[in-house]
């Protein structure tokens, strides 16, 4: 296992900080069948999670279906409200800003969808959808129509096309016209939520492709939420696991797709297909037994251990912290690889 510092994570500690995250908690409440509808637990959907970004990086966030990536992306950007933690975009702090001081930062940090039907207007045209930012901050006189024939084409859409309709695009051609609303106001950071995902697998390259050019033109820094190991390998610079609410493992992409610690991110890409035809002719494959526990009543120390094959007493007493053990790779486990 590797455990010099890697150079990239030198770069990332030199860059300065655009997203910081500290502890971040979101929970739900959950309530009862009763006239009263009282609350009677609570989805612990995010614990803990700490993460940070620098310019210009794209931090990929892995993990099964329901461990917290969409909930994590969305309280960054404040459109769920965190029960506890702190996020700060370019040293502010926005779990406690006023709506005035979110309502600016909105206009530098935006999010891209999974589904870019569900999250585009059906009703209106292309040209509507994607003014209509520029409209709710008062950048409309200043040239909107102008500026969003230069959007299409920055995605790599005819202007021409922007009076059609959502429906007369194609699954990528409309996950396009998401990412140009997203880039209306200049933003600095984009948390894309599955962007790709939806998509058939033939379109996927170009979409991610389009994602990396536009970060090297705009200087754009990206939290990549994804489910597919090998599209989160292909973008990102840093990767963070994880699992049912918490961050397990993090690391430059190839501390965690290399060398990785924790035992779910072990099985987790021993279940991913291998670019390599040797290496996955010899590959151990990790089968996890066991369903992912509930979020509303989570095991007691840590939150893998009902399935983890390496569990010992200890991990159901105490949880383990994300511990940096000098290689710059922190892993959340008593007993890391
Ligand atoms: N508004 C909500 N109210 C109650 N529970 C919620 C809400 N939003 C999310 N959850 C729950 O929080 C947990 C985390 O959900 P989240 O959507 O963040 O997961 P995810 O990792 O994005 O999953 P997927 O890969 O399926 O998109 C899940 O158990 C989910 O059911
Ligand atoms: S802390 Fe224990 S249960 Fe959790 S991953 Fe590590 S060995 Fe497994
Ligand atoms: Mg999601």
């Amino acid at each position: 296992m590797t455990t010099t510092r890697h150079e990239s994570e030198e770069r990332h500690e030199a860059a300065p900080a655009l997203l910081e995250v500290d502890d971040l908690e979101v929970r739900f409440p959950v309530y009862g069948s009763g006239l009263l509808r009282r609350v009677v637990g609570h989805v612990h959907a995010v614990s803990g999670v700490s993460l940070r970004l620098a310019e210009r990086e794209t931090l990929g966030v892995v993990g099964e279906s329901g461990c917290g990536k969409s909930t994590t992306g969305r309280a960054i950007l404040q459109l769920v409200k965190p029960t506890a933690g702190s996020v700060r975009y370019r040293g502010e702090e926005l779990t406690s800003m006023s709506s005035a001081g979110l309502q600016r930062v909105r206009r530098e940090a935006g999010i891209v969808f999974q589904d870019p039907y569900a999250s585009l207007n059906p009703k209106l045209p292309v040209n509507d959808i994607i003014a209509e930012p520029l409209k709710v901050h008062r950048r409309w006189r200043d040239g909107g129509p102008e500026r969003v024939a230069e959007l299409l084409r920055l995605v790599g859409l005819s202007p021409e096309h922007g009076n059609r309709y959502p429906h007369e695009f194609s699954g990528g051609q409309r996950q396009r016209v998401g990412i140009a609303r997203a880039l209306a106001l200049e933003p600095r950071l984009l948390v894309l939520d599955e962007p790709v995902s939806a998509l058939d697998v033939s379109v996927q390259a170009g979409v991610v492709n389009l994602l990396e050019d536009l970060q090297e033109r705009l200087g754009l820094s990206y939290v990549f939420i994804a489910h597919d190991l090998s599209v989160v390998r292909h973008i990102s610079d840093r990767v963070a696991v994880m699992y049912l609410g918490r961050v397990v493992e993090t690391g430059t992409r190839e501390q965690v797709y290399e060398s990785p610690s924790h035992p779910y991110t072990q099985a987790l890409l021993s279940a991913a297909p291998w670019p390599d035809p040797r290496q996955e002719r010899v590959r151990e494959r990790i089968v996890l037994t066991g369903d992912v526990p509930s979020p509303v009543n989570p095991p007691s120390g840590c939150r893998f251990r009902t399935r983890c094959w390496k569990a010992q007493e200890v991990c159901a007493e105490q949880t383990p912290e994300l511990t940096d053990r000098g290689n710059g790779h922190p892993v959340a486990c008593h007993f890391p690889d």
